[in-house]
């Protein structure tokens, strides 16, 4: 935490938490007890998310491909986050941590929609962290939603085609309310996007790690914040305009 910038720190941070089906294999468990563990990561990155000031965390925690896996690992991922959410919410709630969601929201259980609104429903006035879900979300088919509700404002002559802007998209996504995350990091080796944010992560700075999800803890956290810090940002402009900026 000491070696982090305090005036430096990403915004927004978005995260595929990735690697927990490896991490119970390693210990000779099933799956199902490395997302076990993989919650007590989510605690710890959430507080360290906290701490350093990062103002929006973004966690992949299911993915609209997730509903192709095995019947009884996407049972117990759900019940896992019902419980999670229901077992979490006080402390969220006693830090200031606001809770939000993106993705298909209408096709999660209802046990497990129900629980997720209750939460939002509590933590909706805080002014803490903003801790977004994406759930049973995935970025082409939020694009997709966008293309078809602009198509949608076209036929009724409500937009003109020459008016769409990248405003207009951004506009349409369900990370509307949010600025572009500054800093996606992912773990256990991949190195890969995975259908995560595709429009917002247009300038993001990528962090890869070998951990597992599990063994992904503050420090780790710490330590992609840092990695963050000393690269430059040019959004296309040239390394002296950039120190020309600064001065
Ligand atoms: C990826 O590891 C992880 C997931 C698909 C689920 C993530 C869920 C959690 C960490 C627990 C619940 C989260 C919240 C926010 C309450 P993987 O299964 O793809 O691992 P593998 O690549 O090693 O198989």
């Amino acid at each position: 935490m000491s070696s982090i910038n305090k005036d430096k720190v990403p915004q927004h941070v978005a995260i595929i938490m990735d690697g927990n089906g490896r991490w119970a294999k390693q210990q000779g468990e099933d799956r199902i007890f490395g997302h076990h563990e993989g919650v007590n990561s989510v605690r710890e990155i959430v507080e360290a998310a906290a701490e350093a000031g990062v103002k929006y965390l973004t966690l992949y925690a299911f993915s609209t491909e997730n509903w192709n896996r095995p019947k009884d690992e996407v049972d117990a991922l759900m019940e896992l986050l019902v419980a999670t959410i229901s077992i979490e919410t006080p402390q969220l709630h006693k830090n200031k941590v606001k809770l939000e969601a993106i993705g298909n929201l209408k096709s999660l259980p209802p046990a497990c929609l129900n629980e997720l609104q209750e939460s939002i429903n509590t933590t909706k006035n805080n002014t803490g962290l903003i801790l977004v879900l994406a759930l049973s979300y995935s970025s082409k088919w939020e694009i997709t939603n966008s293309v078809k509700e602009i198509a949608a404002q076209v036929a009724e002559g409500k937009l003109k085609p020459n008016d769409i802007t990248e405003e207009t998209i951004s506009s349409l996504l369900c990370t509307t309310k949010y600025p572009d995350p500054e800093l996606m990091i992912r773990t256990s080796g991949e190195h890969r996007i995975s259908n995560f944010l595709l429009w917002q992560l247009a300038y993001a700075e990528f962090y890869f790690t070998d951990k597992l999800w599990p063994d992904f803890r503050k420090d780790d956290f710490y330590e992609a914040i840092r990695s963050y810090q000393l690269r430059e940002r040019r959004f296309g402009k040239t390394s002296e305009q950039i120190s020309q900026q600064t001065k």
